[in-house]
């Protein structure tokens, strides 16, 4: 008796490894944004060192020149679309430093956040890569785009390694206390991301539904988000933001939002935070 049971037990343990090790990794499952559930209100705005007062000017000027003629909406919606052609290489392979540095506007950036900043093949394009080219052109300089981890643009913006931060940025009072932003030019939320196949959030009908469901988790659900971004300080929780987190489930930090999905659809985490229109167009290329 004893015998057959441990054969029996031997036999799940055996069977449910297997079951593990093919469910994960070789079943990509598609992924879906709740679009319509905004989980926080947020603006967009360039980061600049306090003090460059001549590079805030200049570029408020051209933030209002772009708004006044609808230029401002004309490349938000053609990189939205897909219709937009920009596409940038840097002149040169390194940061501009010493004298030459003059001659160049340096951009920090983190280029995995579509439609803003995204690689296409080795070229830099997105809506604030375009913003950036029009403003080297305002100051008559060449441009010179610094891709980083989003997490140390600021402190790259602050020992002026770079001049401006243009990354989808959100305003916010602890950044505010590093750097100065100029006019806020595009408004965005905070977004959730769960595989279609997952029944978690299927009767969610409002953003107030997903955060229950959110609080309702255990330290087994995982969410990702992108690092020292405002979809971690939502999820984890920021006290000097107001955002609560949850405390309950599991915040796990990437260096890019198109890994934390990769990591969703294969069934490694449970959800995804992150900004609504680079939801939007990761969710679209992973599912491809
Ligand atoms: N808006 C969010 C923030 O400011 C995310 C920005 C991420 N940007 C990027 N280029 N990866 O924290």
């Amino acid at each position: 008796m004893k015998k057959i049971l441990a054969i029996t037990l031997c036999a799940v343990m055996l069977l449910t490894s297997v079951l593990a090790f093919a469910s994960c990794g070789e079943t990509k499952a598609k992924v879906e944004v709740f679009t319509e559930y905004e989980l926080t209100a947020e603006s967009y705005a360039f980061a600049i060192a306090k003090g460059n007062d001549e590079l805030k000017t200049a570029a408020n000027d051209l933030l209002a020149e772009l708004s006044e003629t609808g230029e401002l909406n004309k490349i938000i919606n053609s990189f939205f679309d897909g219709t937009a052609t920009f596409a940038y290489t840097n002149p040169v392979s390194t940061v501009p430093t010493g004298a030459d540095k003059e001659n160049y506007l340096v951009v920090a950036t983190n280029a995995y956040f579509p439609p803003f900043e995204y690689y296409e093949g080795s070229k830099l394009s997105g809506v604030d890569m375009k913003i950036a080219s029009l403003l080297a052109d305002k100051l008559g300089k060449t441009l010179y785009i610094n891709d980083m981890d989003f997490d140390t643009i600021i402190t790259s913006v602050m020992n002026g390694e770079s001049d401006i931060g243009m990354a989808g940025m959100t305003v916010n009072e602890t950044r505010l206390e590093l750097v100065d932003f100029t006019t806020e030019y595009y408004e965005s939320a905070q977004v959730l991301i769960a595989r279609e196949d997952d029944s978690v959030f299927a009767d969610c009908k409002s953003a107030e539904d997903i955060e229950n469901v959110l609080k309702k988790q255990g330290k087994d659900f995982i969410v990702g988000t992108q690092n020292g971004t405002t979809g971690f300080m939502y999820t984890a929780g920021d006290a000097d933001f107001g955002y609560d987190g949850y405390k309950n489930l599991e915040t796990k930090s990437y260096t890019t939002g198109a890994l934390a999905v990769l990591d969703l659809a294969n069934g490694k985490i449970n959800a995804v935070i992150i900004d609504k229109q680079p939801a939007i167009m990761i969710a679209e290329s992973t599912n491809k």
